[in-house]
């Protein structure tokens, strides 16, 4: 067995680097060159819930009958996911690394039978990628995890590949959420997204956006949940956000999760940077002789280390005791 190998919902991968979901992973000869860098897996650019609906409204703008309305809304529907379905069999017949389809949805709808096309065309696995704002103050916490549960609920129904969900952190009882969705039976669960933030420009009154790519400093919130979760849960937790070295994705390892998707590192360098994570994380196994990467996962997960508290701990009482 290589020394990097791991396995993430039921996948085996050659090493714990997955290619997380956004425009580096649109086509196939993109697919092609994540593979080539040394990739284990790649997500595929999301299918939008929002997209499709949005392109069959502006068209719908633009025409008058309702059986061309129909038309189009469905001409649009189909077309979306045959460009996909196009991309999952091509990259399925020229690359040999598993193939994630992504989809962002935000109501358990009718997208849900776009599942069984995706995966009828070789899809290896699915990660849905499900973000509403809490921002109804009609919602509380408990009908805003209904949504969550009713998708998986759903999905887990039509899927016979496995399912993931890549959360964000905005969750009053994340522990207790997280668990709930194992139960569910999901097979992988990637903590966390990281979103568009808007941001005001104050001399222009505009709106603009915070910076679009994160930085390692961004690491310590999967690593403070996958620590805190990966011993308290069946489903296999994978890190993402922050993921920008070899020394990260070890940090994340070490906490307990069966891989890491990496993106922004990929868009401020180069897709072949993950040739240096790689080789980072085969050197670091070297010199802390450890003979292979299964033995680092979890072994500083919350139960494994003597002061669990660290991953807890939220005040910086200890930062002003030493000042
Ligand atoms: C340009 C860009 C496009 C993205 N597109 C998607 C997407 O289509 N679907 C998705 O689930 N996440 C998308 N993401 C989020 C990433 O998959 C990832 O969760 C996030 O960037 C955090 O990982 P990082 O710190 O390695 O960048 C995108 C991110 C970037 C920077």
């Amino acid at each position: 067995m290589d020394k990097l190998a791991t396995k993430y919902m039921g996948l085996e991968l050659k090493n714990p680097i997955i290619v997380g979901s956004c425009d580096l992973s649109n086509s196939v000869e993109k697919i092609k060159r994540i593979e080539k860098a040394g990739a284990a897996a790649v997500v595929l650019k999301s299918i939008f819930e929002e997209q499709i609906m949005s392109e069959a409204k502006s068209l719908r703008s633009h025409s008058k009958h309702t059986e061309e309305y129909d038309y189009i809304n469905n001409y649009i529907r189909a077309h979306n996911l045959d460009d996909y379905i196009h991309i999952i069999e091509n990259a399925k017949a020229e690359v040999d690394i598993p193939i994630i389809a992504s989809i962002n949805c935000s109501t358990p709808s009718e997208w849900v039978n776009y599942i069984k096309k995706i995966q009828k065309h070789g899809a290896d696995a699915i990660e849905l990628n499900v973000f509403i704002i809490p921002g109804d103050i009609n919602k509380d916490g408990r009908q805003m995890e209904n949504i969550y549960f009713n998708i998986v609920r759903k999905v887990k129904k039509v899927a016979n590949i496995p399912v993931s969900i890549k959360l964000s952190s905005y969750f009053s009882g994340l522990a207790n959420f997280v668990d709930k969705l194992s139960i569910l039976r999901l097979d992988g669960i990637v903590l966390f997204n990281r979103f568009y933030n808007p941001d005001i420009d104050i001399h222009k009154m505009e709106f603009t956006s915070t910076t679009t790519y994160s930085t390692s400093r961004e690491l310590s919130q999967p690593l403070r949940w996958i620590g805190i979760l990966s011993d308290k849960i069946e489903t296999d937790l994978v890190a993402s956000t922050g993921v920008h070295t070899g020394e990260d994705a070890v940090k994340c390892l070490l906490a307990g999760a069966k891989a890491v998707e990496v993106v922004s590192v990929l868009y401020k360098k180069k897709v072949e940077e993950i040739e240096n994570i790689l080789n980072d994380i085969s050197l670091w196994l070297d010199q802390s002789r450890f003979d292979d990467i299964t033995q680092v996962i979890g072994k500083m997960s919350k139960p494994q280390i003597q002061d669990p508290s660290v991953y807890e701990r939220a005040q910086f009482i200890k930062y002003f005791h030493k000042r």
